[in-house]
């Protein structure tokens, strides 16, 4: 009868225990360079705020600070940086009470001249990545982009987009404007395509699809139950207290004293009882 319960409870917290949210980090604007003085909002879009998740960031001075905790501005699951410095360049991501993180993200201030715009998030496979070279002042004066090191071209507006990214497009861009200088590299990853999506009639839902539903099945139950822990822990008790009322009769005769010779002879069962306590 006990087991009962304790199974309901195990069954209760393995259900819990999959309920680890997540969340996606963002930047406005969203891009991984930015000119000393710029403000900077980031955010943490969570799928569960009870989950408490806050910004952190390492630069080259520190690890894993937390907003607030010596810059930026918190805001719920939001940090302000009101002016970007260039020791506030680093690595950002959200990270929740129980340890879970999101995406990081690079950010890289610029005290100089010249900085380019990249995407913040790995660029799909076959999407368009558009690299952007401007001053402060200007964003379409000619400029020269590299990649690894090694010049790729020059683009007189400075805009540069590869069509179709594929793996290899992966890697360390600057560029370099002549009249005012040379940007902070920068890092653009490309990540690999999913391949069910990509022929968008042709192929039959793959296995992926059903696995998709089994996790929004698993969601949808998780979210059941953290919604509703009143419920559970409701019908927990009533069943516990269920269990201690019918019940009853049985411990009481297991604790009562070894019966009277009279008693013995009244009663078979009671007669068990007593031979075990002798044990
Ligand atoms: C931040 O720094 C810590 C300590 O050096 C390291 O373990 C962690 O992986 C870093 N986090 C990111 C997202 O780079
Ligand atoms: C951040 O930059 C480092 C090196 O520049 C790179 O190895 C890492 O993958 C980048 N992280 C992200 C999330 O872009
Ligand atoms: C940037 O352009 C200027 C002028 O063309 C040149 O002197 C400088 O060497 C360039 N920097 C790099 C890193 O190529």
């Amino acid at each position: 009868m006990e087991e009962t319960s304790l199974l309901w409870l195990l069954f209760l917290i393995s259900l819990l225990s999959c309920t680890t949210s997540q969340a996606s980090l963002t930047v406005s604007p969203s891009s991984s360079q930015l000119f000393e003085g710029q403000s900077v909002s980031l955010s943490c879009e969570e799928d569960d705020s009870s989950a408490g998740w806050t910004l952190r960031r390492n630069t080259t001075r520190k690890t894993r600070t937390q907003c607030g905790d010596g810059w930026g501005r918190p805001a719920g699951s939001s940090c302000k940086i009101s002016y970007m410095d260039p020791l506030d360049s680093g690595v950002y991501w959200c990270e929740s009470r129980e340890g879970a993180t999101s995406n990081s993200i690079n950010i890289t201030v610029s005290g100089g001249p010249v900085i380019l715009q990249s995407p913040v998030l790995p660029v799909m496979e076959g999407e368009d990545l558009t690299l952007h070279c401007k001053t402060k002042t200007s964003s379409n004066l000619p400029a020269d982009f590299y990649k690894d090191g090694s010049f790729i071209r020059t683009e007189p507006a400075g805009h540069m987009t590869i069509h179709h990214v594929s793996r290899s497009d992966e890697g360390l861009y600057k560029c370099n404007i002549s009249s005012d200088g040379e940007s902070p590299p920068s890092w653009v990853s490309v990540t690999e395509k999913p391949t069910t999506t990509s022929p968008p009639t042709s192929s039959p839902p793959a296995p992926e699809t059903t696995s998709d539903h089994l996790h929004l099945v698993i969601r949808l139950v998780c979210h059941l139950v953290v919604f509703c822990p009143y419920c559970i822990s409701t019908f927990i008790m009533v069943s516990l207290y269920r269990q201690r009322a019918a019940g009853n009769d049985l411990p009481v005769s297991m604790v009562m004293t070894p019966p009277t010779q009279a008693e013995m002879g009244l009663d078979e069962d009671y007669d068990d009882v007593t031979t075990e306590h002798h044990f």
